[in-house]
């Protein structure tokens, strides 16, 4: 505080105190018969002033105080390096009402709100299928494919509401006995899109984010593109499958060797990473922990994090999916010699080096 704001605030302040003994004493005074409306407008107008005052002293006190607090939260929320869901506070609790049916025995059970947030062929197809192996589990999975949900901010607020007031009818509802429910949401689906809106929901609802990344990106483009081939391709006897669960489904899906356009790689990539790092910052006030689908496959005390990070009783999560790609990424790429050449001495040379697990 700068000494003449400190000398203000003191002058000020008896300046108040003043006119509030004023005000004070001009109230004992016996009501004057002789001319009310003069006095009643002397204390209105002294009130006026007192009032003017006290304000713009607090308007000072109020800008200081904000200037520490914003320090202090960019301080206290920087993202968290790993998980450590102590740190992360705790999840709001709802206790839902749904209109299609009755929480019945669970009545009296909390339920935690989140949405994964992540983008396409980053492992929450399985992650997903993990989380709803729990049976208090409710994960609605990707209903913002569909265009008309996500139209406007409106859409996809009334959607919301209708995952988390548990009135979202899918194969994975657990609906009366749901200690957790949300979503699968891509990036590309409107959450960028409409960021302010869906932040400003998640504060005022009480969601908390689960982000999945991948940490390979380049591994990442191999089964972007394996998958949109397959959409065509069909190799499975005919029907496309984004997801397998046998060995063998997998081994005839990963034949396809796709060819990666070297010319836009860099700029691919550096997109993608753009895309994960602006999602970050739209909900970096929003309650959340970031997950990379490489951590998760090698270390599974990641999936108790994840099931303390919405205060679930912890359990042993299963999936019955199976990954397509198997051993070094040069063995799944067309152009590898062309690929390698361009990332070699170039900030995303690591993604040449690592093998599919
Ligand atoms: C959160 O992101 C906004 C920009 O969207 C930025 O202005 C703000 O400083 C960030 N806050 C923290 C705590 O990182
Ligand atoms: C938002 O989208 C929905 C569904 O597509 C539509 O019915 C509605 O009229 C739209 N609302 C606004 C405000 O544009
Ligand atoms: C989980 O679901 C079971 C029924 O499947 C129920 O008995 C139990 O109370 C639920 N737990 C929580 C924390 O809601
Ligand atoms: C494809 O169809 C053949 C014959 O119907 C069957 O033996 C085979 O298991 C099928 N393969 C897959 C991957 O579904
Ligand atoms: C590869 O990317 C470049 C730059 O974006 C583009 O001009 C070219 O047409 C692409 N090639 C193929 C085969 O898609
Ligand atoms: C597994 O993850 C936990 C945090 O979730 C971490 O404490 C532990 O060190 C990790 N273990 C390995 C082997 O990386
Ligand atoms: C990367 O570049 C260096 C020299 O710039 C070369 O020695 C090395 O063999 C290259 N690696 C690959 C995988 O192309």
């Amino acid at each position: 505080m700068t000494p003449t704001f400190g000398l203000f605030l003191v002058s000020a302040t008896s300046m108040a105190e003043f006119f509030y003994d004023l005000i004070k004493d001009t109230l004992i005074v016996k009501p004057c018969k002789k001319s009310p409306i003069l006095l009643m407008m002397i204390v209105l107008l002294l009130a006026m002033l007192c009032g003017v005052l006290i304000s713009s002293i607090c308007l000072k006190q109020i800008n200081t105080n904000t200037n520490v607090k914003l320090q202090d939260i960019q301080v206290i929320d920087k993202p968290p390096h790993g998980i450590n869901p102590e740190q992360l506070g705790i999840p709001r609790v709802h206790y839902p009402e749904p209109q299609t049916f009755s929480r019945d025995e669970c009545v009296h059970n909390p339920v935690r709100f989140f949405a994964i947030l992540s983008m396409q062929r980053s492992g929450s197809g399985w992650f997903e299928t993990l989380l709803n192996s729990h049976t208090n589990v409710s994960s609605n999975g990707e209903i913002f494919s569909k265009l008309e949900r996500r139209q406007n901010a409106s859409a996809i607020v009334d959607t919301l509401d209708q995952v988390y007031n548990l009135d979202w009818l899918s194969s994975a509802s657990k609906n009366q006995c749901s200690a957790a429910v949300g979503l699968k949401w891509m990036l590309n689906q409107g959450v960028m899109a409409h960021h302010e809106a869906v932040s400003e929901y998640f504060s005022r609802r009480g969601v908390s984010v689960i982000f999945l990344f991948r940490r390979n990106l380049l591994c990442r483009m191999v089964s972007v593109i394996a998958n949109s081939h397959d959409r065509y391709a069909k190799l499975l006897n005919g029907t496309h499958k984004s997801h397998v669960h046998s060995p063998e489904e997998a081994d005839i899906l990963s034949t396809y060797k796709p060819s990666i356009n070297s010319t836009s790689l860099i700029d691919d990539l550096k997109q993608v990473e753009f895309t994960t790092a602006k999602a970050l910052e739209y909900f970096n006030s929003t309650r959340h922990i970031v997950l990379y689908y490489e951590d998760l496959i090698k270390n599974r005390t990641i999936l108790k994090d994840v099931q303390k990070f919405l205060r679930l009783p912890v359990m042993e999560l299963t999936s019955r999916q199976v990954k397509i790609h198997k051993g070094p990424l040069s063995m799944h790429i067309k152009n590898w010699d062309d690929v390698s050449k361009t990332l070699n001495g170039t900030i995303y040379e690591r993604f040449l080096h690592t093998d599919y697990r």
